[in-house]
C-alpha cells in the first residue's frame, strides 16, 4: 500500500534516526579505534530516502557493507597500477598497501572508485574549455602522498589537488539532470585553498566546456572572488553553479556565508527547483551550520537548472583548473536531501575520527621531530622553506623533486637554541647548521655558540596569523615573524620599514603549516 506523504517523512525520520543511533552505537562498541560496519554516509542517506549515486573517498568505506576499492595508485618506477582498498569491510582504508606499493618511488592517484555500484568513478580529466597541463590535454594527477592523515588512528591519504590537477566523469550512472533534485557533502582539508577557478567536486558539464548558466551544481571551496564571496577573507563554501560560484541569492556578496578554516571541513551543497542550500562545519566534532537555504540566485539562468550530471573534483566545469585543495571523502544523491539526513551523516564524518598527528599531515613542532614548512598564502601553497648551500628561500617540492631538494626542505625540530619553549630548525641535509636571521634575512648557517647565533636562530611558534598553521615569531625581534616575500624568507614586522615588511598579504605570507618532512 502506497504510503501517505506524511507518513512517509515520518518513516524516513524514524529510519535516519535509526542509523544515527547505529552510527552512535558503532562508536561506543568500537572505543574509536574501529568502526560499526552497520551505517555509513550512504546508509543514512539511503534511509533518509535518498540514495547515494556517486560516493568517493581514499579513506573509508561509505556503506558498511563496502569491501571493495577505494582508489587506484600508479607508480613511476615500472608504470604497474594497484588498488587501494579497505582494512575489513565497512572500514578504513588500508595504506599500508600503498606504501607498500609506492615505497622508494613515486606514485599517482589514478581512479578514485564509486562505492555507489553505478560505476561513477573519477579518473584523469580531459581537456574541454581549458587543455590540462599533461599529455593530450589531460590534467595532472594527484600525488598519492601529497596529503597523509589519521582516520581513527589508521594511516590514510587525501587526494591532494595541486594547480593543474582534476579529476572527472562525463558519462555517469544516476546523477541528477537538468532541475531534478540532488545533495551533495565533501570532506576537504578546509586550510589548503586557493583563489583559482575552481576547486569544485559535484555536477557538471557532460562535454568538459561552460555550457552557460544553471549547467553545473557543484560545492566550492577557496577563496577566489571573481564571482561570490562571503564575510572575511574566505575561504568560503559556496556553489558552483556554472559562470558563478554563489554564497547565497546575490551573485557577489552574501553575508551569511562566513570564511572557514576547519582542518576537516564538512561541506554541502543541495538544490531541487528554485531551492537550494549550503552547509558546512567541522568534520572532526560538532554539527553544520546553515549558510543558505533559499531561492535560486537573483540572475538569469539558474532557475529552472540545466544540470548535465557529469561529476568533477578539483577543476571547474569548463576544465579550469588553476585551483588547489584536499579532498578526503564526498557523496552526491538522488533527491534532495533532509538537514536531519545531512545531520546525521555529519555525526558519522565526526565519528570516523579524522585527524593529524606526528604520523599524519601535520608534523609537530616537537624536538626531535623532522618536518616541512609549507607557506599558506594562495600564489604559494605548494613551496616549502628550502636552502641550497646558504640561501634560504622558498621552493616548490613535490613527489618528483630530488632527494636533495627534498632533503633541503626538510627540518629537525630543535629546542629553541635561546629559548626551549621555542623552537630551532637544524638543516636535516647540513647536520650542526640551523636557520638563523641576520640583517633581518633568513640563512642557514653553522651553529658558531654565539649568543647572538642562538637568539637569532631561535622562533617562537604561535597560531598561524591567517587561522592556517602556525607563525614563528623572532626571539630577539619578537615583532618579527618568519615571511617569505618574493620567495626569499626574512623575519618581517607588519608594516615596517622594509620592502619585505609590507602589510599586504602578511598575515598568510608569516603563517606556515608544520607538514611530515619530504624527507623523513
Ligand atoms: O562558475 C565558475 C566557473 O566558471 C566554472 O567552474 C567554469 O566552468 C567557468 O569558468
Amino acid at each position: 500500500m502506497a504510503l501517505r506523504p506524511r507518513t512517509r517523512r515520518a518513516r524516513s525520520a524514524l529510519l535516519v534516526l535509526a542509523a544515527a543511533l547505529a552510527v552512535v552505537a558503532g562508536v561506543l562498541v568500537g572505543g574509536g579505534t574501529s568502526q560499526a560496519a552497520t551505517s555509513q554516509p550512504c546508509d543514512i542517506y539511503a534511509a533518509g530516502g535518498t540514495p547515494c549515486v556517486a560516493a568517493h573517498s581514499t579513506t573509508r568505506a561509505l556503506y558498511g557493507s563496502y569491501n571493495g576499492p577505494l582508489y587506484q595508485v600508479r607508480r613511476a618506477s615500472d608504470n604497474t597500477t594497484r588498488d587501494v582498498g579497505l582494512l575489513s569491510a565497512g572500514g578504513y582504508v588500508d595504506a599500508a598497501a600503498q606504501d607498500t606499493f609506492c615505497a622508494n618511488t613515486n606514485c599517482l592517484i589514478t581512479i578514485i572508485y564509486d562505492q555507489s555500484g553505478r560505476n561513477n568513478r573519477l579518473t584523469q580529466a580531459p581537456p574541454g574549455g581549458f587543455q590540462g597541463p599533461a599529455a593530450g590535454g589531460y590534467d595532472n594527477l594527484a600525488d598519492a602522498k601529497a596529503a597523509p592523515i589519521t582516520i581513527a588512528g589508521h594511516k590514510a591519504y587525501g587526494v591532494f589537488v595541486a594547480p593543474g590537477t582534476g579529476y572527472r566523469n562525463n558519462t555517469t550512472n544516476g546523477v541528477a539532470k537538468g532541475d531534478q533534485p540532488e545533495g551533495m557533502y565533501a570532506v576537504f582539508d578546509g586550510t589548503h585553498y586557493n583563489g583559482g577557478c575552481c576547486f569544485d567536486y559535484g555536477n557538471a558539464e557532460t562535454n568538459s566546456r561552460d555550457n552557460g548558466n544553471g549547467t553545473m551544481e557543484a560545492i566550492y571551496f577557496g577563496n577566489i572572488k571573481v564571482w561570490g564571496y562571503g564575510t572575511g577573507n574566505g575561504p568560503w563554501v559556496m556553489a558552483d553553479l556554472e559562470n558563478g560560484l554563489f554564497s547565497g541569492v546575490n551573485p557577489g556578496y552574501n553575508a551569511n556565508d562566513p570564511s572557514v578554516s576547519h582542518r576537516f571541513l564538512t561541506a554541502i551543497v543541495k538544490g531541487e527547483p528554485n531551492h537550494w542550500a549550503i552547509r558546512a562545519g567541522n568534520a572532526q566534532s560538532g554539527g553544520l551550520s546553515t549558510y543558505y537555504n533559499g531561492a535560486r540566485p537573483n540572475a538569469a539562468g539558474y532557475n529552472p537548472m540545466k544540470k548535465e550530471g557529469a561529476i568533477i573534483l578539483g577543476i571547474g566545469g569548463d576544465n579550469s583548473h588553476g585551483s588547489a585543495g584536499t579532498f578526503y571523502e564526498g557523496v552526491m544523491t538522488s533527491g534532495y536531501p533532509t538537514d536531519a539526513t545531512e545531520n546525521a551523516v555529519q555525526a558519522n564524518i565526526n565519528a570516523a575520527g579524522y585527524a593529524t598527528s606526528s604520523n599524519g599531515n601535520g608534523g609537530t613542532l616537537t624536538p626531535g621531530s623532522t618536518v616541512s614548512l609549507r607557506a599558506t598564502t594562495a600564489c604559494c601553497t605548494t613551496r616549502y622553506i628550502t636552502h641550497s648551500g646558504n640561501a634560504v628561500a622558498t621552493s616548490v617540492i613535490t613527489a618528483s623533486s630530488s632527494s636533495t631538494d627534498k632533503g633541503n626542505g626538510s627540518w629537525i625540530v630543535r629546542a629553541g637554541l635561546a629559548n626551549g619553549t621555542c623552537v630551532s630548525f637544524e638543516s636535516r641535509n647540513t647536520a650542526g647548521s640551523f636557520l638563523r636571521h641576520q640583517n633581518y634575512q633568513l640563512y642557514l648557517q653553522a651553529n658558531d655558540g654565539s649568543s647572538l647565533f642562538a637568539s637569532d636562530a631561535t622562533f617562537c611558534p604561535q597560531a598561524g596569523k591567517n587561522g592556517q598553521g602556525n607563525s614563528f615569531a623572532s626571539a630577539n625581534f619578537s615583532s618579527r615573524f618568519i615571511r617569505h616575500y618574493g620567495n626569499n624568507v626574512y623575519i618581517a614586522s607588519n608594516g615596517g620599514s622594509n620592502t619585505f615588511d609590507a602589510t599586504s598579504l602578511w598575515t598568510d605570507d608569516v603563517s606556515w603549516v608544520v607538514t611530515t618532512p619530504w624527507a623523513p
